[in-house]
């Protein structure tokens, strides 16, 4: 069995060590929010929090985050309201298909988390590895400037 603390909540779960985190959030929990991209670690699809910071959730196996704090997409919203990042990515239509928005979402989310006052440079290199196949990378950074604020 592995424990995992996912969006404040204490699972229990038969699976084994190796097994991708991201395929425990997608098929055991329902939580659609990470995507399968690559399935490589190279993409960012799949990015969730793992303590605060961001990870791939196709490379990480569940064993190695058992005990850790993991919020995926779904987790960042409060009683209060989506998170400012949600917020901004509504605002400024940063999405085309879609797809990418989990990886940007969360990216942008850890980037504050550590610099909550992020400049140009510093917003572009935390997104320099999560991929947008469609190419709507200026609404993007739009929106990423908009929720550094
Ligand atoms: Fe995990 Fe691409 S699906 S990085």
């Amino acid at each position: 069995m592995i424990e995992l603390n996912v969006n404040g909540l204490r699972h229990l779960l038969d699976v084994p060590d190796d097994v991708p985190l991201l395929y425990v959030l997608r098929n055991d929990l329902a939580l659609n929010g990470p995507k399968y991209g690559c399935g490589l670690g190279e993409c960012g699809a799949c990015s969730v929090l793992v303590d605060g910071r961001a990870a791939r959730a196709c490379s990480v196996s569940c064993g190695a985050v058992s005990g850790r704090r993991i919020v995926t997409l779904e987790g960042l919203a409060t009683e209060d309201g989506l998170d400012p990042v949600q917020e901004a990515f509504i605002a400024e239509q940063g999405a085309q298909c879609g797809y990418c928005l989990n990886g940007m979402i969360i990216t942008i989310r850890a980037l504050l988390n550590e610099n909550p006052a992020p400049d140009e440079a510093a917003i572009r290199e935390a997104l320099r590895y999560t991929l947008c196949r469609c190419g709507t990378h200026v609404e993007i950074l739009r929106a990423a400037r908009l929720a550094c604020g």
